[in-house]
């Protein structure tokens, strides 16, 4: 009989050797709707795919015999130390994936130094994360039509010591995710197919739902009608309460509510980065949402050089959508990124392990990183650059 590779088919995550084994390990461990949820990218999802395949036409030219010893991913974000140069992403609805949901992600965050970035969306108070988890911690914004809860969540951000605000400009008009919505009888209402499979995982229906109630959007939820407060309702309701009008001349109003670091997040035109210049931002985050908004979008990875030349001296560039491995970061930063946010990633482990799975990812993204830094003679992250990249017309 022929020699048959066996996949990774456990849930302990120690023994999780990569990403992609901490996906299956998730998917095992939530019900069906909600790793769609997180899983799910909008219509054909061709940018969801695209994210991915866009790292594989990037090959490595490597150089040889070269020094290694020492090697360290410490870096600076915004002049600060950093244990590595990545950030964790704002993704809503996290207590949905695991109890301790926010805070399990914002305290592995802190155990490697990286700043954790919680969502508007987020399941736990802002001051809850900040009591609970502490750490370098930044704030996602989304402004409603309501401009009074952005304005309540500025306030409460910089009162409560967060760093920096990520104002997200890429879900004003809502992607569809058509997996995701084909789990709902209706908005906010589970199929009775996705009801019925909360049966088959009683450890998360126990944890998630019995014990804590469904997760409601703590942050907005004195804003909210009451139709909108749960996650499973909130979902479909509230991005019809985004405003539309959202725009370039709103910078000024953000900036009346928040003196800390500002960064722009859904940029991927070296006009709109010009644009953050000029209005003051200290940042972009090149980004098409993980594949969950704009479908045949271009890869951030793709306009990452670009955008790193014309003004990669005045902004931070911090970058995500489809980072699985280390390598997709070290192109990255080879290609004039600061730090890489990480979305998927680390939600695997949340929803398999809680804490010690979000730790496992970060863990793992780490060890790839610093291995390839040393396979490619790099001693610290500053040391890639573009000679070390080479755009393969092959796909993998
Ligand atoms: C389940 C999920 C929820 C998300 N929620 C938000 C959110 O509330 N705010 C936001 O700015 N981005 C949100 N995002 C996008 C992420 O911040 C990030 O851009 C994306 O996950 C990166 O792609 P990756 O998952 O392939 O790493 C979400 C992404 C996922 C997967």
């Amino acid at each position: 009989m022929p020699w048959k590779r066996k996949p990774f088919v456990g849930r302990d995550v120690r023994a999780a050797l990569n990403i992609a084994d901490l996906r299956e390990a998730a998917r095992r461990s939530v019900p069906g709707f909600v790793f769609e949820y997180v899983e799910g990218g909008a219509e054909d999802e061709v940018t969801l795919r695209a994210n991915r395949d866009a790292f594989a036409a990037l090959r490595f030219l490597p150089p040889t015999l070269r020094n290694t010893e020492g090697r360290s991913l410490a870096t600076k974000l915004f002049d600060a130390p950093c244990g590595a140069p990545l950030a964790i992403a704002p993704t809503g609805l996290n207590g949905m994936l695991h109890p301790q949901g926010d805070i399990a992600l914002a305290r592995a965050a802190a155990a490697f130094g990286i700043p954790y970035t919680l969502s508007a969306l987020s399941t736990t108070l802002l001051e809850d994360v900040a009591k609970q988890a502490g750490g370098r911690l930044w704030m996602q914004l989304y402004v409603m039509r309501q401009r009074e809860i952005a304005e309540d969540i500025m306030r409460r951000a910089a009162a409560s010591g967060y760093e920096a605000l990520l104002f997200t400009t890429d879900a004003n008009v809502f992607g569809s995710r058509e997996w995701d919505r084909r789990n709902y009888r209706r908005p906010g209402r589970p199929s009775r197919r996705a009801m019925l499979d909360t049966l088959r995982h009683p450890r998360w229906l126990t944890q998630v739902l019995l014990r804590g109630g469904i997760p409601r959007f703590r942050n907005l939820e004195m804003f909210l009608p009451p139709a909108a407060v749960s996650a499973v309702g909130g979902s479909t309701i509230i991005p019809q309460m985004f405003a539309p009008t959202i725009s370039w001349n709103d910078i000024a109003w953000v900036r009346d509510h928040w003196s800390g670091k500002l960064l722009i997040k859904g940029v991927l035109t070296v006009e709109d980065a010009r644009r953050a210049v000029q209005l003051g931002c200290d940042g972009v985050v090149l980004s098409n949402h993980g594949g969950r908004q704009l479908d045949h979008c271009v890869a951030p990875i793709e306009v990452l050089a670009e955008i790193a030349t014309a003004v990669g001296k005045h902004l931070t560039i911090v970058i995500d959508s489809g980072f699985r491995r280390g390598t997709d970061v070290a192109k990255a930063l080879a290609l004039g990124a600061d730090a890489v946010m990480i979305g998927r990633a680390t939600l695997y482990g949340l929803a398999a392990a809680g804490e010690a799975g979000a730790h496992r990812a970060l863990e793992l993204l780490t060890i790839e990183l610093e291995r390839v830094l040393g396979q490619l003679g790099c001693r610290a992250p500053r040391e890639l650059g573009p000679n070390l990249l080479r755009v393969s017309s092959r796909a993998c």
